[in-house]
């Protein structure tokens, strides 16, 4: 019978660390969790209370599982009292005491980024696994004890492999240290639900002893609320490979779907209802067939970039071309609608533009891979005065990305940030909803927009692009507005 696990560091306390931390605390009061990173700021704003991400639900399990006032690493002497509230746990600590937190720990998740490789081989493609590496060379030189490291970043196919050779140069210590992956497929936004209610939990191991028992100790902690049907064991490439393989097939029903739209708006079906019939088959299923202005976010597209180098690299050429299909279209989509909207609004009179919605998708602060950013750069290029508004994402990382993605030289107009939709909508000729954020709906007690006075504030023509299926367009028009629909022929 292994030792349960009762110690856990995670490494990287962004999206997935904190979240994924947070709910392994709460749904296992008796196992102490220690969230790190090499950012002291990442940790002082979650110690602060002032939390670097938004997620619905987040704040509320922080406030049962967090002890308070953790900040400054101070975990060796577990000076801090408890929270006083008997409903309180306080097993997570924010810290960045990383020394600490991996000596002490029986198993540590490296929850680090991952992004695209910009320079070297592979530039573009390949995956830059410096955060990886760095994380599992910190634990190699910290660890006095047998560690299992959990590889939950997404990685490519191999790396645990690879990582297996690195850490087996430890064993010279005394100290045998076991690798597994279990890769994430919470979704932003959603992030403590899925995580609450994984469709499905997936651990690779080596197959030998140590491996299995390594992962039955994993699984222990995830048994705790996820049925024992939804823990999957597999081998390490299988699930290295899942995870890409998951996030392409994702990607790709959205491609498909945009796809279709354009031949919508061109005949003058409706990809709406063209999207809930298909999706009303059972083995096509309704998620993910929403179309939109194109997929954004930190992952898709580098999953698949890093699919179409795997494939690319063992000789599978027409493998490679099939999933770069799904990023070109994403790439078409992005940009066939601001051309249709241009061709509207007849730029010469018409150069004032609000765009509403910045974050890459609704309920998310993160703008990291954002499509409207694609807006906002083919408006600068034909000449526009850009407005932006957005309920979530911070005004400060939206001029940040647009001062490193669009040199003011390129701008031949103002770029505006504001910190309200009447406020960007105000003297525009033309409205571009971006993100399907609730608070746009024509429709819904979430409504928090005064659409008569928008439309009473607009110059002429007052047209509205709706490129998230959200408002009501009868009720725009009766407002004296002209509306356009992404997916449906005007
Ligand atoms: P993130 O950028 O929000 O967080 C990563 C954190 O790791 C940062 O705070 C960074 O400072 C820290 N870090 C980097 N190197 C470090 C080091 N050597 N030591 C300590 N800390 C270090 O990233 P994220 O969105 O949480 O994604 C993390 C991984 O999870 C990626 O591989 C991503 O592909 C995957 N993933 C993300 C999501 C998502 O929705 N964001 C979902 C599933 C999987
Ligand atoms: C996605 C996957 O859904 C997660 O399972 C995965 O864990 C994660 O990537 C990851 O590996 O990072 P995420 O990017 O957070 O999650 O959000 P999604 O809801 O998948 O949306 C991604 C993009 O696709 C957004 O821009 C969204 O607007 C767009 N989208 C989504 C559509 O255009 N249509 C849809 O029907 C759904």
């Amino acid at each position: 019978e292994e030792e349960a696990i009762t110690k856990i560091c995670c490494i990287g306390a962004g999206y997935v660390g904190a979240t994924t931390s947070a709910v392994i605390a709460y749904k296992n009061p008796s196992v102490d969790v220690v969230v790190v990173d090499s950012c002291e700021a990442q940790i002082h704003a979650w110690n602060s209370g002032n939390f670097p991400i938004y997620e619905p639900g987040l704040k509320d399990i922080l406030s049962v599982v967090a002890r308070s006032g953790s900040s400054g690493g101070d975990v060796r002497g577990e000076k801090k009292a408890r929270k006083a509230s008997t409903s309180s746990i306080g097993n997570l600590v924010f810290s960045s005491n990383i020394e600490h937190a991996v000596q002490n720990a029986q198993l540590i998740f490296v929850c680090v980024d991952t992004p695209t490789k910009t320079r070297g081989t592979g530039s573009g493609f390949a995956t830059d696994l410096r955060s990886v590496e760095a994380s599992v060379n910190r634990i190699m030189d910290l660890s006095t004890t047998s560690k299992i490291i959990v590889e939950k970043s997404t990685v490519p196919c191999g790396t645990a492999a690879g990582l297996r050779e690195l850490l087996a140069r430890s064993n010279g210590k005394g100290v045998k240290h076991e690798i597994l992956s279990n890769p994430e497929f919470l979704a932003e936004g959603s992030a403590i639900r899925d995580l609450l209610h994984p469709d499905r939990v997936i651990i690779g191991c080596e197959d030998t002893i140590a491996g299995k028992q390594a992962t039955a100790r994993l699984a222990s902690l995830y048994k705790a609320w996820v049925p024992e049907n939804c823990i999957i064991s597999l081998n390490l490439w299988s699930s290295e490979l899942a995870k890409l393989a998951a996030n392409a097939l994702l990607a790709q029903r959205i491609s498909s779907i945009n796809s279709l739209s354009a031949i919508c708006e061109a005949v003058g079906a409706d990809i709406h209802e063209v999207g809930r019939v298909c999706g009303l088959d059972r083995r096509i299923g309704p998620e993910m067939l929403r179309p939109s202005i194109g997929f954004g976010g930190s992952c898709f597209e580098k999953d698949i970039r890093s699919l179409v180098y795997l494939a690319e690299g063992l000789g599978l050429r027409s493998v490679a071309a099939y999933w770069m299909s799904v990023l070109d279209l994403n790439e078409y989509q992005k940009h066939r609608q601001t051309s249709r909207i241009v061709d509207f609004l007849h730029p010469a009179a018409c150069d004032r533009v609000a765009i509403l919605g910045f974050s890459f998708k609704k309920d998310t602060g993160d703008i990291r891979g954002t499509p409207a950013l694609a807006l906002v750069r083919d408006f600068a290029d034909r000449g526009f005065q850009i407005n932006i508004y957005d309920p979530r994402a911070k005004i400060g990382s939206i001029q940040e990305m647009l001062d490193r993605e669009l040199p003011l030289s390129s701008r031949h107009k103002p770029t505006a940030i504001f910190s309200s939709a009447s406020e960007a909508c105000d003297q525009v000729h033309a409205i571009v909803i971006a993100t399907a954020w609730d608070q746009f709906r024509t429709n819904s007690k979430e409504t928090t927009l005064d659409w008569t006075s928008i439309a009473c504030h607009m110059q002429e023509p007052k047209v509205l692009f709706d490129c998230c299926n959200v408002v009501k367009a009868g009720y725009l028009e009766g407002l004296g507005m002209k509306v356009v629909e992404l997916g449906r022929r005007r």
